[in-house]
Formats: structure tokens, sequence, C-alpha cells
């Protein structure tokens, strides 16, 4: 199986040399080739390079992207899109003035999610997840983390670890699985939350690293969720089991998630609507890279994450959907990738190089996905034509993907 696409108006995100982040000022730049052709085969990406040079190279299917930008597919860093039903009603109850965390504080939010995954026969949840994956895939995202946190029992973070897996096994995707059982308190617990972590870290965390499947850790360190000593506890649980924090921090307080998970080695810290000078040094010098969540901030009408901050200090950002039905029901990079330039103020060449590169390495995959790089997999989006990249961001709302290439694989959109 081999694919040539020829005559492409721009390709973006070329690197000779396997790049695996890009930090601070050099988030600017984006190496771009006009002119040029891509040749793939099987799943990896073997040449490119200007059209001058094309000749002589021949394959099963060739494409013509004259006027058409070709660009490495999204990376979706952090979402929870294995979830059950929906949470129309408390959009519905925010509108006429309830907030994210009064309608928490009345057992909605995750609880209600949670009820209702447990409910669920996993069969029904498997379809519902690819659903939403599949749809996804046709508007250009290429890699998904996927985290569980709306089982709350060993049985039913069980279950979604397990929907996961089959997602990873029969999807094109890449699929990054991450552990979120501390994602909230269950009813059950309420007044003995000591008593949830232990569970938490004594027997769920056990029963989850047995089946193999994730290996990250994530814990939701908010006021009325996981506090500091909590957030450790569970952190240092993981790592027994060599699992590596990427976490929910600052959504809406400052509680010192984010010195914490970098003191634990964290791929990421996620959220980061509330930030501070401290959390910005705690960042420098570390391996852990921000995550802002733009679509999270524009749904529950709360800041966004203030990226300019954290790229003029130096550091790397990604940008991720954190698609899940309570804060963000939205899977759309396409529009995260416009609302990081119109909200959090970056360039397009920032912004794409966050949905890409950055994006593949808060997944912990940036040395096989995220640039097109020869020996990268072969994640393409292939644009409808465009007078330039900048339109994607510009034009928010609109999908700019007319084809995808997932593992190498041409997808009908
Ligand atoms: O990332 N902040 C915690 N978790 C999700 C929200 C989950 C939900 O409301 O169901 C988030 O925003
Ligand atoms: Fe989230």
């Amino acid at each position: 199986m081999s694919i040539l696409i020829t005559n492409i108006k721009q390709l973006l995100q070329v690197h000779d040399s396997n790049v695996t982040i890009v930090k601070g000022e050099a988030m600017k730049t984006l190496p771009v080739l006009e002119n040029a052709y891509l040749y793939v085969e099987h799943d990896t990406i073997i040449e490119f390079g200007e059209m001058k040079d094309c000749e002589g190279i021949e394959a099963e299917t060739v494409i013509d992207a004259t006027g058409k930008i070709v660009l490495p597919s999204w990376c979706d860093s952090h979402t929870h899109i294995v979830y059950a039903g929906d949470r129309t009603s408390e959009f519905v109850d925010r509108i006429n003035g309830l907030t994210y965390t009064e309608i928490a504080n009345k057992g909605g939010g995750i609880l209600n999610s949670a009820k209702l995954l447990q409910e669920t026969a996993e069969e029904d949840l498997y379809e519902q997840s690819m659903n939403r994956l599949d749809e996804l895939i046709k508007m250009g995202t290429g890699a998904f983390e996927i985290k569980t946190g709306y089982g709350l029992t060993v049985e039913a973070e069980l279950k979604m670890l397990r929907v996961i897996k089959r997602i990873k096994q029969e999807s094109l995707a890449k699929i990054t699985p991450t552990l979120l059982a501390a994602h909230a308190i269950p009813k059950a617990y309420r007044d003995k939350k000591q008593d949830y972590i232990e569970y938490i870290t004594k027997d769920l965390i056990p029963k989850a690293v047995a089946l193999n499947i994730a290996h990250y850790i994530d814990v939701f360190c908010e006021e009325g969720y996981f506090d500091i000593k909590d957030t450790e506890a569970i952190l240092k649980a993981g790592k027994q089991y060599k699992l590596k924090p990427k976490t929910h921090v600052n959504q809406f307080n400052v509680l010192g998630g984010v010195a914490l998970s970098v003191k634990y080695d964290a791929l990421s810290v996620d959220h980061l609507e509330e930030l501070n000078e401290a959390d910005i040094e705690a960042l420098k010098g570390s391996n852990t890279i921000p995550v802002a969540l733009p679509g999270c901030s524009y749904f529950l009408s709360i800041p966004y994450t203030p990226a300019r901050k954290l790229i003029d200090a130096g550091l790397p950002l990604a940008i991720a959907t954190d698609y899940n039905p309570g804060s963000a029901p939205s899977g759309n990079m396409n529009f995260v990738v416009s609302a990081a330039c119109v909200k959090l103020k970056m360039t397009p060449e920032e912004a794409i190089n966050a949905a890409t590169i950055n994006g593949a390495y808060a997944m912990g995959i940036s040395n096989m996905y995220g640039s097109i790089t020869r020996g990268k997999k072969a994640n393409l989006i292939i644009t409808k034509p465009l007078n330039h990249y900048s339109q994607i961001p510009y034009a928010f709302a609109h999908n700019p993907v007319e084809q995808v290439i997932i593992n190498g694989q041409l997808k009908d959109i």
C-alpha cells in the first residue's frame, strides 16, 4: 500500500530531524514546504520534498492536492470520549443561571455521568464512544488520549478501561489510555473521602494496573474534589505502579497542583485557567507540558488559560479538546485551534504547533506522531482548497478537512 500526494500548496510541520516538542519563542515557527509532495508506504511517512524532486516516484494511489494544505493530524491529548448519554439538562440549567459547581453540588455533574455509565452495558458504551471517535477522525484528529473517570467504582472503571482497550484495537487512530479514578467523590463516600482515597490506592489502582491498559494516572485536583494531600496520595500510589501523572489542575482554583505534579514528573498539567507565578516557576526546567483546553473555557464561560504568559516564559504549550459531556461536549480540534488564536492570543503557527507536535508530546507519542518526518506514522490531514494555513483558525467553526490519511489509510469523509 503506497500513497503519493502531489502539488501540495503548503506542507506543514516538516522536520528532517525527529523533533518531539517546541517551546517558547520556537513555537512561533512552523516549518512549511511550498509546492511539495509527500510519499507514504504502509503506515509510514517515507519521503517528502519539493515537486521538482518528485519525478520517478510511483504509488498505488496518487492524490493531486493542488491548492490544498497537508499537515499532521491533530493530536488530542485530553479527552473523556468514553461516556454514556449526555448532560443536556445541565446545559439548560446553566443557561438559566446555575454554575458548573452549583450543578455538581446538587448531585449533577460528574456523578450524573457516573450513574449513567454504571447503568450502561459495555457494548453500548463501546458503540457510543466509537461513533464519537469516527466523527472526529473525519474532522482531522488522528490520536486521542482517553481517560476513565466516569466509573468511580472498581467495576465501572475496569469496564471503561476494557472499552478503551477495544477502541485501541479496533480504531485506526492512535489511542493512549489514562486512569482517572480520582475524578469525583462518589455519593456513597460523601462524608468519608479518606475511605474513597484508600479504595482508589489499595483496590482500584492495583486492579486497573493488572489489566495493563493505562500507563498514565490523572486526578481532578480542585476544591470540592481532591485537595493537594489527596492528590499526592494518589500520585504516590500510581508511582509505585509506574503510572505517570497527567493531571487536572487549576480549573477553578490554584491549590498548588502544578508544583506537586512536576514533583511527580507529570507528563502534562491540564486546564490552568487560573495560574500564578509560582506555577510558571515550577514548570520551568521541568519535562511537564502545560495543556490549555479552550473548549472548556468557552462552554463554561470561565477564564481562558493565559497562554501568552506560558509561552512568553519560554515554556511549551499544547491545546486539546477536553471532550466530555459536562464541560466541553465537542471534540472538534479545528475549533480548538481557532479558539487558541482568538481567545488565547496564540498565532496560527503557535496554535498548530500546540495541536500537533506538542499535543503528541502531551500523550507521550511525539517520537512517532505530530510532525511530517521520515519514519513517523502517516496520520495526515488534506484540507479543502485554502489560500493559506492561517485560514484554518480564521474560518472558525468551519471544517477545513477534505480527506484524512490515518495509519497510512485513506479515509473517506
Ligand atoms: O476536564 N474537570 C474535571 N473533569 C472534566 C469535566 C467532567 C465533567 O463535567 O463531566 C473537565 O472539565
Ligand atoms: Fe478533563
